[in-house]
């Protein structure tokens, strides 16, 4: 269900003024104070909007607010301007009624502002698509580019506006937006050249210095530095808040989404860089021959670039600052210029270059966003122009901008006037006539053809002799004295006479917002807005295309002699025709207030906001909106809104909704002139007789909130209780449901129980019977298997005895047989009988033997200790006979295998059994370790390369054996050689021969019988070799070397056998002592291994490990 809501919910203070009760000025001032302080910073006047400038950002701006608005009417949410909008926008749209929202207020309470979020709904809610979004980015672009041009920092707002903008933009049937035209009403071209203090010059110039890159100021011929240009106010040159180089960025963006080309841009540039320059151009006097006053020109630098820039010829605008020509019909004369009139046309130069540039550039946004097509299109006008202003010094522009303001309050009267009296009448209400003040008599004095003050102006400025300012206000004085808006102190009327506030050089305007004083001085000048004709020939003779069409009255081709119009009447002509492009549109009204003069938010002062609301006529305006009927609303919303006032309309009213209204009031305690009944809506006088409404709105709302509390608690109380019933139930059967089923199961198990014993009983009862008769036929089986048994046992008794008696009967007969055969044949047996058999059985015998023999030989490996058993006793004898043979018939057959080599290491390993098995004790491990000889290697490898070459015969056996020292026992390694002839002992690193025994020098060879290494070689006392004595040696082939050197004893026939002593004590004789060696057995440390120490002069002790 949609919920309605209106204005009236949740207000803070009074959302519509017309609302206000008691109206006077203080609770209005007081009304909008509370709703500024709590943010709330629209308020309606009817559908006026009153907008309050929060000078900071509020959170009312957003996408989801511009949702909230869309498509609602206008008093049903609380005053916000998108709801301006929204009804502006949706009227042209769906009732094809063209709008103009008009946005007045001073300067600083946020007009421009408003007009941009006016702008920005629009184009959130319009249509979409790429062009209609290329349409709306150039309309909303166009706001940058103008505001660089045409904003300036000033005291009351550093982004103010410093020219009136009439924006229209268009719309095809569909609400989309087409394009757009603006309309730039006077800018505040003395801007440029002077600022007043506290203020700035017009942003661009600033914007330009700080956002250009350095390449595009040195095009330019611009310095970075603001105190370089004349033009430039310096002491307000950073203003907080304002990016200058940031924003030139935008602008320069800007200008291209609306369309400017590159070189447009440049141009631009160029003529804002060209008025900079002309602020720096001085000039000094000089005085001519004949006596006139002349000006010259100090420093010609400045000329000469801004020349360079645009293209003129230097001597030409030198001329031109120099010289005034004043051409008449036929005649031409040249008058110098003094420095003054230098300054001053130099003053008017660039202030008509600024704001004719400015006026191309409006021309050339136009051109952008100007609607293609021909058709009629809807046309929305938004109105920015410069508010109401009365400084401490007014002058011709205050003039002219107070007679703007002028106008558009009286459009805006007439306007609210008519649209009241209209709505009125399309109601069929009675129209009452309104009181109220009409300001067409102070237009009236400003703009009158014959005698208003613009128009003697302009009188003034054309008429010929002597014009100055004082001549200007005499003539006011003159004509206007007896008007009553009118004040001065020359005027006749008396009363001003003593008047010290009102200065003689100025007058006085009793406008519609207060009374202003205008100083005369200048009055003239501004309004002929002249410059010479020698300046604007110059620059049309420039060779730069965008200067020559800004000043199209240069070409010498087009002299028009006749005078420029004045600002006054192209103002006033420029105003009538706004004025009457207004009146053809349905208006909005945005009156901005400001709150403060700090620009500072939470910051309400009263005095400031009272006089504003005075002179933007607020009052009045309510006035007028509540003299006939304060508030009106269509039916159907009424009836929505107090339908539960009445039982007849409550909830629900079938009925047409007027008739349920006029039900509804006449139930209500409500006097009948109090209200009126219109074709669509209800009026009501007084809002006190809404408040009234609200009121029993308020009440019966909270009757019914009770009500519907009582039913929908009751509701939900009887839906719980249900619940809890159905639940109950549900939780009741569910427990009955598991209760059965444990009974149930209970009785089930029970009878499973009960079931198996009786069949458990009534099995056993089986089982036992079962048994009995098992037992039965086992014994009956029993009983007959023994009967049998015994029946049969005796059968084999009586078949035995039988057998045996016939068995004895039959040996008993063989032997009577044998008796009688032998009785009988004992002649012819009794001689070789027995010795046949004999040697018949022998024979059998050793032939079984024999063959059983060949079928169980053993293997033929030497080792094979197996032999059958011996069968017979008696052949014990041949049995080991004929294993012995065996044994060496297989022994024969092993060794005819064996070649040479094989041959000698067997013989080699015997000699080593003979001369050590059982005598030493390492002779053990060395049987399975093969003889190899050569450890060494000793002719493949190369470091013993020397030594083999040194060794005459073929080395039997090369080793790495350890060398005794004599003196400690310590080992040194040596290379242990022997060939067939000597015994080699060699350095084992260099290879180099330490000794060589000749073997015949050798006598005996000494050895413990432990399982050690050590030997000693010794040798034959007075041989060469025995000079250094005997040699203690240590080897792991000890078995090895010592067989190897013995069998060189046995095989050579010329010398004598070696001696093998084996001892644990034994003699060695080094060089002339003997020592002798002693063989203990030791401990095992040091990693088992043999140690050897000399104990004494005598005795070196070798220690053993034990081997067990
Ligand atoms: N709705 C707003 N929200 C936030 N700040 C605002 C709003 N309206 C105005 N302002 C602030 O106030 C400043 C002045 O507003 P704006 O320029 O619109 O004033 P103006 O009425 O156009 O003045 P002028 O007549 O000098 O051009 C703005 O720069 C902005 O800082
Ligand atoms: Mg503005």
């Amino acid at each position: 269900m949609e919920v309605k809501t209106s204005l009236l919910d949740n207000m803070i203070g009074v959302g519509d003024m017309v609302l206000l009760e008691p109206l006077s000025e203080d609770s209005f001032l007081e009304n909008l104070k509370n709703r500024f302080e709590h943010n709330e910073i629209y308020t309606y006047i009817g559908s006026v909007v009153i907008s309050m400038n929060p000078y900071r950002s509020l959170p009312i701006f957003t996408p989801e607010k511009v949702e909230e608005y869309r498509n609602r009417n206008f008093y049903e949410l609380s005053p916000h301007i998108y709801a301006l909008a929204d009804e502006a926008y949706r009227s042209l749209r769906d009732q094809d009624k063209d709008q103009c929202i008009l946005i007045t207020g001073e300067s600083g309470a946020g007009k421009t502002e408003a007009s941009k979020l006016v702008m920005s709904y629009v184009a959130a809610v319009c249509g979409k698509g790429q062009e209609v979004n290329k349409v709306k980015e150039q309309l909303l672009q166009s706001n940058p580019v103008l505001e660089a041009f045409g904003n300036a920092k000033t005291v009351r707002n550093d982004n103010s506006s410093r020219f009136g903008k009439y924006m229209d933009i268009e719309f095809d049937f569909k609400g989309d937006p087409l394009g757009g035209v603006i309309s730039n009403y006077l800018l505040e071209k003395s801007r440029v050249v002077k600022q007043p203090r506290g203020e700035r010059n017009f942003h661009v110039f600033y914007q330009l210095l700080s956002g250009a890159s350095d390449e595009s100021l040195k095009k330019l011929k611009l310095h970075r530095d603001f105190s370089k240009y004349n033009y430039l106010s310096l002491d307000s040159a950073a203003v907080n808040g304002l990016d200058d180089a940031a924003n030139f960025r935008t602008v320069r963006n800007a200008m291209q989404i609306v369309g400017f080309m590159e070189d447009e841009v440049q141009s631009v540039m160029e003529l804002v860089a060209a008025v900079l320059k002309l602020g720096n151009i001085e000039f000094k006097p000089d005085s001519r021959s004949n006596g006139s006053d002349e000006s010259r020109i100090k420093d010609k630098n400045d000329l000469k670039e801004m020349c360079e820039l645009l293209g003129i010829e230097q001597s030409v605008l030198e001329r031109a600052f120099s010289y005034r020509t004043v051409e008449a019909k036929l005649e031409k004369v040249s008058t110098t210029l003094n420095v003054a009139q230098a300054y001053y046309a130099r003053d008017a130069l660039a202030k008509n270059l600024y704001s004719r540039l400015f006026s191309w550039l409006v021309t050339r946004i136009n051109e952008s966003i100007k609607a293609q097509g021909k058709t009629r299109h809807k046309v929305m006008g938004v109105l920015d122009i410069y508010g109401f202003e009365i400084f401490e010094d007014n002058s011709f522009e205050q003039f002219i901008i107070n007679y703007c303001n002028e106008k558009l309050q009286q459009i805006f009267i007439e306007l609210t006037l008519r649209e009241e009296q209209e709505e009125y009448i399309r109601e069929g209400i009675e129209w009452t006539n309104i009181e109220y003040f009409n300001n067409a008599v102070i237009c009236d004095l400003i703009e009158n053809n014959q005698n208003g003050i613009l128009a003697m102006l302009d009188e003034e400025c054309l008429r010929p002799g002597t014009v100055t300012d004082e001549t200007f206000l005499d003539k006011l004085n003159t004509i206007c004295a007896e008007h009553l808006h009118f004040e001065s102190r020359l005027s006749k009327n008396s009363k001003f006479l003593t008047d010290h506030s009102l200065p003689h050089s100025c007058f006085r305007i009793q406008h519609y917002a207060g009374k202003v004083l205008y100083r005369a001085e200048g009055f003239v000048d501004k309004n002929n807005d002249l410059l010479y004709r020698d300046l604007s020939q110059a620059m049309y003779k420039a060779n730069h295309k965008l200067i020559k069409q800004l000043f199209p009255e240069g070409n010498p081709a087009k002299v028009n002699l006749k005078r420029p119009l004045t600002a006054g009447f192209q103002f006033k002509a420029s105003v009538g025709t706004l004025m009457r492009n207004l009146q053809t549109k349905n208006p909005n009204y945005i009156r901005c207030i400001k709150p403060n003069d700090k620009k500072a938010s939470h910051i309400f002062t009263d005095s400031l906001v009272r006089h504003q609301l005075r002179y933007l006529g607020l009052m009045e305006n309510v006035r007028v909106r509540r003299a006939g009927y304060a508030f009106r609303q269509p039916y159907e919303p009424c009836l929505e809104r107090y339908k539960m006032l009445c039982k007849r309309t409550w909830p629900h009213w079938l009925g047409p909704a007027r008739e349920g209204v006029e039900v509804l009031m006449s139930d209500l305690p409500v006097p009948a002139e109090e209200f009126s009944f219109g074709r669509s809506k209800i009026f009501i006088r007084n809002p006190r007789t809404l408040f009234f409404l609200e009121e029993r709105r308020r009440q019966c709302l909270q009757d019914l909130a009770t009500l519907i509390q009582k039913i929908y608690r009751g509701w939900k109380c009887r839906g719980h209780f249900l619940l809890l019933k159905k639940s109950q139930i549900v939780v009741s059967a569910w427990y009955r449901r598991y209760a059965q089923q444990k009974k149930y199961q209970k009785i089930k198990s029970a009878t499973t129980v009960v079931q198996s014993y009786t069949r458990g009983w009534q099995a056993r009862k089986l089982l036992r019977e079962l048994k009995y008769q098992k037992r039965c036929v086992e014994a009956v089986t029993t009983i007959s298997a023994f009967w049998h048994g015994t029946q049969a046992r005796r059968e084999l008794r009586r078949l035995k005895e039988e057998a045996r008696r016939k068995h004895a009967v039959a040996v008993i007969w063989a032997y009577w047989q044998g008796l009688k055969i032998r009785r009988e044949y004992r002649k012819f047996f009794r001689a070789n009988a027995g010795k046949k058999i004999y040697d018949f059985t022998i024979q059998r015998i050793m032939q079984k033997y024999f063959l059983g023999l060949k079928s169980t030989l053993p293997s033929m490996s030497p080792i094979d200790k197996n032999w059958p058993a011996r069968p017979y006793l008696f052949l014990g004898g041949v049995h080991s006979e004929l294993r012995r043979i065996f044994h060496l018939w297989r022994c024969k057959k092993y060794r005819s295998q064996f070649t040479e080599e094989k041959k000698a290491v067997y013989e080699e390993k015997l000699e080593a059994s003979e001369l050590f098995k059982d005598k030493k004790a390492l002779y053990p491990s060395s049987v399975s370790q093969p003889f190899k000889g050569d450890y060494l290697e000793i002719n493949k490898n190369p470091k013993y390369q020397k030594l083999s070459i040194a060794m005459e015969d073929k080395v039997l056996l090369a080793d790495v054996v350890n060398k005794i020292n004599r003196a400690n026992g310590k080992g040194t390694a040596r290379l242990f050689l022997l060939t067939k002839n000597s015994v080699v002992l060699a350095d084992q690193k260099t290879g180099q021969v330490k000794a060589s025994v000749p073997l015949p020098d050798l006598t005996s060879v000494s050895v413990s019988t432990q399982s050690d290494g050590f030997f000693a070689l010794k040798l034959k006392e007075g041989s060469a070799s025995a000079v250094k004595g005997d040699f203690l040696l240590s080897s792991e082939h000890l078995i090895e070397i010592i067989t190897k050197i013995h069998r060189m004893g046995t095989t050579a026939a010329d010398r004598e056998q070696l001696d093998i002593d084996i001892s644990d004590e034994f003699l060695v004789q080094f060089k002339h002592d003997k020592v002798c060696v002693k063989f203990i057995q030791g401990v095992p440390k040091n990693g088992n291994s043999v140690s050897c120490k000399r104990k004494n002069n005598r005795l070196l002790e070798v220690s053993v490990p034990s081997t067990a």
